[in-house]
């Protein structure tokens, strides 16, 4: 098996300084359009989620040889609940078969697994493969690649909120140490550099409570590519429009 595994330095002042292309350490994805795909060739949307994990591999696999250090994946959101049964018992099938099948290939190209979102409401034996996926990769330095699954950033900022109150009433933080720098360390987030780009497939141009705190100086590129047909060709096409933008994080 070819391997791309390209390691980032462990100590922090290095890690800080790994970069992609165009200087990029964070691309989040909103993988859309797996439906809209499945029904463009008369087959049911499952099969256009299923076709959704082959192209994902691929963009991972992309992701390792590009340097890029860290991929965030939006797998399923908190308001994917709302869809029908059998669609929402694939999307968990599928994420617990990915794990089983692809855990030692990520290792084995030094990929450190990140689940970012809730996790009370999923089953033991979904929550103990997401565990297992962390801990075995836990000592990795390649790409860092974050799932968010069950995951919603409204949800999130709550959280974080909550427990900075509890914080506050229980005498182990002063309201003063109410910060942006706190608040995102209470985010699931916490650790993981503010992405650069977020990248939406499908022609869809929406956040949809995708790291609405993280994304606040994000760039956005919006592909009419849908998810399953997203290749190497179309993520290269999002990088260098990227790379074409001038970020001024507000200033001039
Ligand atoms: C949106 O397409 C996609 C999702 C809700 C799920 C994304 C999931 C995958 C790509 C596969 C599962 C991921 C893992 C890690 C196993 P849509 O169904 O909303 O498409 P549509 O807008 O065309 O209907």
């Amino acid at each position: 098996m070819t391997q791309a595994v390209r390691p980032i330095p462990s100590d922090p002042a290095a890690e800080e300084a790994a970069r992609g292309p165009c200087g990029l350490r964070h691309v989040g994805i909103i993988m859309d359009g797996n439906g809209r795909w499945a029904v463009k060739r008369g087959l049911p949307r499952v099969f256009g989620h299923r076709a959704g994990v082959d192209a994902l591999r691929g963009v991972v696999r992309h992701f390792c040889d590009l340097g890029i250090p860290y991929l965030t994946i939006y797998s399923f959101s908190s308001e994917n609940w709302s869809r029908p049964a059998g669609e929402v018992s694939e999307l968990l099938g599928l994420l617990k078969r990915f794990i089983r099948h692809d855990l030692a290939d990520l290792h084995a190209r030094n990929v450190r697994v990140r689940v970012i979102g809730e996790r009370a409401s999923l089953s033991d034996d979904l929550v103990s493969l997401l565990e297992e996926a962390e801990a075995k990769t836990a000592r990795n330095t390649g790409l860092t690649f974050v799932v968010a699954f069950n995951y919603g950033a409204r949800q999130e900022i709550v959280a974080a909120a909550r427990a900075m109150a509890e914080a506050v009433y229980t005498g182990r933080m002063t309201p003063d140490e109410i910060t942006e720098e706190a608040l995102a360390r209470h985010l699931t987030t916490s650790g993981i550099p503010d992405p650069d780009l977020i990248i939406r497939t499908s022609g869809e141009q929406r956040l949809s409570n995708f790291l609405m705190w993280q994304a606040a100086y994000a760039e956005f590129v919006f592909t009419p590519v849908l998810w399953p047909d997203f290749d190497r060709a179309a993520l290269d096409a999002a990088l260098l429009e990227y790379g074409g933008r001038k970020r001024r994080f507000g200033g001039l």
